[in-house]
């Protein structure tokens, strides 16, 4: 499976992409994109030897073109893509070419902790204020809006003891790293169905 991985930040997540044994036999990171001109995921990504590619030209009236992104998916002969840190919502036309094979890694048990807005600490603060003991790590198909398609991955970790959001950012990362290249190796080896809008990773 030829994987493209949307980036915006450091890239720990595509990192444990990479670095998981899946890569190289059930799927490749063929290229790389942000929507960045450079980012921390560029420099691990050359480190590697994929190609980079900025996604997205701003136009004179503030939104943003994805014909760099869809042509960079022509290019490579991309089959998955897969959002790791990706900060922009992904337009129409590349959801349409890539229906059911758009994935997102969100840090919380969604549907709650998610939208727009809900991102990087300000999720795990959300989470801490809340109170709740237990948060996790999610998997889920991408759709129009933020952190809502069908979910196709997720895992717990416990926070009964955490005593800080930075503490909570460490367990679910550690989590994340884990689910998402799991995940993915088993989208490449034809585990996941889609029928009702319900995702379903067969065992
Ligand atoms: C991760 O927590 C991911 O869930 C969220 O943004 C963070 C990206 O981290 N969408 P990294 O760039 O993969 O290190």
């Amino acid at each position: 499976m030829k994987l493209a991985v949307f980036v915006s930040g450091r890239g720990s997540n595509l990192r444990a992409i990479y670095e998981h044994p899946a890569h190289g036999s059930s799927y490749r990171v063929e290229a790389v994109i942000s929507d960045k001109a450079e980012c921390g995921a560029f420099e691990i990504a050359r480190s590697y030897s994929t190609p980079t590619y900025v996604c997205c030209e701003k136009r004179e009236d503030g939104t943003r073109s994805f014909a760099p992104a869809s042509a960079a998916l022509k290019e490579r002969e991309i089959d998955v893509v897969a959002l790791a840190g990706f900060l922009k919502l992904v337009p129409p036309e590349i959801l349409g070419a890539y229906r059911d094979r758009v994935f997102n890694v969100h840090p919380a048990l969604l549907p709650s902790f998610g939208g727009a807005g809900m991102y990087g600490m300000r999720v795990h603060r959300a989470v801490f204020e809340s109170g709740a003991k237990i948060s996790g790590a999610t998997i889920h198909l991408a759709d129009e809006e933020y952190d809502r398609g069908p979910i196709v991955a997720q895992a717990c970790v416990d926070i009964a003891d955490a005593d800080s959001p930075e503490e909570i950012a460490r367990r679910v990362l550690e989590v994340e790293h884990r689910l998402y290249p799991e995940t993915l190796a088993r989208v490449a080896e034809n585990n996941l169905s889609i029928s009702d809008g319900r995702a379903t990773l067969k065992p």
